[in-house]
């Protein structure tokens, strides 16, 4: 952290407090409050820390009103257009973009670890068939630390480089193969002659008894989709990842961890919730009824695939698979489909009314993502584990960060406690 001349000055019975503010590269100044309990013997209050930087980075940074994304300093709209997804990996772990021949080497690194323990496959066969492949995958990744044994010590420098491979590497595998184990078919092996996402394309789809060839605008779409989900500033998921290391669990506890946030329909679940909100609508008629909905104060129902946390105009992501989501639609010549008929309309009728409009809801990336996913043929239940594919490579390189942080300690927040003060046990014939 730099040093700093700038400060606030909070005054509290009487007393003047000099808070020290810090200045980023982009986005607002920070308050530095870690002194404020002990000086001044309160705490901030701050549920959801919306309002709160729980850490500093270097990986990504989101403008929420200019609906910009950054890694690196690079936009996400250029890196979807000119890169692919295995190169805006070693971007987000290392920092600048890779030379042809550091490029080469790290794509033939994580192509020699795609393939998983063969003991693994007998995990799969504890779950039944009909399992959310999002429990077979937190169950089967936080099983790997019983595997990688050499990659489990977070303070060894290349362990931690190992089990970040080791990752970015099989998780598309493991996910293929739950997806695999839930539709009753074998499990495919990777091939090394295939690039990450038509390696995973082909895991799924693939059957023994026949030859399958990947189509190329789809494996493009999924690189595309990968890409665009590969990393989000301090999210839910990537927060509980954060939180998990630094009690120093190991990197694939941690990775579990995030997998089991990200489940959550208000954040990667969001792309499964969505085709099923679009499944429960049905058809354009029903439409009105759920806008209807979701201004209805009273109606916990929200438009799934809608809104943001942090972006208030449009989330960049949502915009460049627009593009993805129309070209697999007229290449699978689903344009007639009654479920894609009905997003359209509802993206349509959601960016005209006037409460979305004022409450800054547009379609986020679930929206997007689910759409193409459908139309690839996978079932709602394989979209989550898709995100989580894409977003193991952000959570480890937030992991790697914080790992090398010296401020880096175990995360403790605290309370505004409401419940009892102290008071005497009573016997249960007194009660
Ligand atoms: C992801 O954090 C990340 O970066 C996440 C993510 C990533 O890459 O990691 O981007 C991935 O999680 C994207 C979001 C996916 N979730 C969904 O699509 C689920 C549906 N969306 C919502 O649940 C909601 O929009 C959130 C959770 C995403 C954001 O919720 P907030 O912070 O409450 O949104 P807000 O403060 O901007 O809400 C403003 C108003 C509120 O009403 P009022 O209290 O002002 O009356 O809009 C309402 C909200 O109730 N609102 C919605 C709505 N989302 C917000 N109303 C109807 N439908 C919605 N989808």
């Amino acid at each position: 952290m730099t040093e700093t001349q700038k400060s606030a000055t909070l005054t509290l019975n009487g007393e003047n407090y000099e808070l020290p503010i810090f200045s980023p590269t982009a986005g607002p100044d920070v308050v530095d409050i870690r002194k404020l309990y002990a000086q001044a013997g309160v705490f901030t209050y701050d549920p959801g820390f919306t309002s709160t930087a729980s850490c500093d980075s270097t990986i990504t940074y989101i403008d929420g009103d200019k609906g910009e994304l950054l890694h690196r300093g690079y936009p996400i709209d250029q890196l979807a257009s000119k890169s692919h997804y295995l190169e805006v990996c070693y971007l987000l772990l290392y920092g600048e973009l890779p030379t042809a021949a550091q490029l080469e080497d790290f794509e033939t690194r994580v192509t020699r670890h795609t393939m998983v323990h063969e003991q693994m496959h007998n995990f799969f066969r504890g779950f039944r068939r009909d399992a959310h492949p999002m429990a077979t995958l937190v169950g089967v990744v936080g099983a790997m630390s019983a595997f990688y044994h050499d990659s489990l010590d977070v303070t060894d420098p290349w362990q931690r480089e190992v089990a970040a491979v080791r990752l970015i590497a099989k998780l598309p595998t493991i996910a293929a193969m739950a997806y695999k184990y839930s539709i009753g078919q074998p499990f495919v092996y990777p091939r090394n002659d295939l690039d990450y996402a038509a390696n995973f394309l082909h895991m799924c789809f693939s059957v023994p008894a026949e030859e399958y060839h990947v189509n190329p605008i789809l494996s493009r779409a999924m690189d595309r989709i990968l890409t665009l989900h590969a990393d989000h500033e301090q999210n839910a998921s990537t927060s509980t990842v954060r939180l998990a290391s630094s009690s120093g669990a190991n990197p694939f506890a941690c990775i579990a961890a995030g997998i089991a946030c990200l489940w959550g329909p208000a954040h990667g679940g969001a792309n499964q919730a969505c085709l099923e909100m679009l499944k429960e609508i049905g058809t354009v008629d029903r439409i009105p009824e759920y806008i209807a909905r979701a201004k209805d104060k009273n109606d916990p129902f929200r438009l799934m695939g809608f809104g943001h946390r942090v972006y208030k105009n449009t989330d960049p992501r949502a915009t460049v698979l627009k593009q993805s989501a129309d070209e697999v639609l007229e290449l699978l010549g689903v344009d007639d489909n009654p479920l894609l008929q009905v997003a359209k309309e509802l993206e349509q009728t959601a960016l005209n009314d006037p409460y979305f409009i004022e409450k800054k809801l547009f379609p986020n990336v679930d929206f997007y993502s689910g759409i193409i996913l459908e139309a690839m043929g996978f079932p709602t239940s394989m979209f989550t584990p898709i995100f989580a594919l894409s977003r193991t490579v952000g959570w480890i390189s937030q992991w790697k960060e914080m790992i090398a942080d010296p401020q880096n300690k175990i995360g403790r927040p605290r309370q505004l406690y409401l419940g009892e003060t102290m008071r005497d046990y009573i016997d249960i014939e007194q009660r």
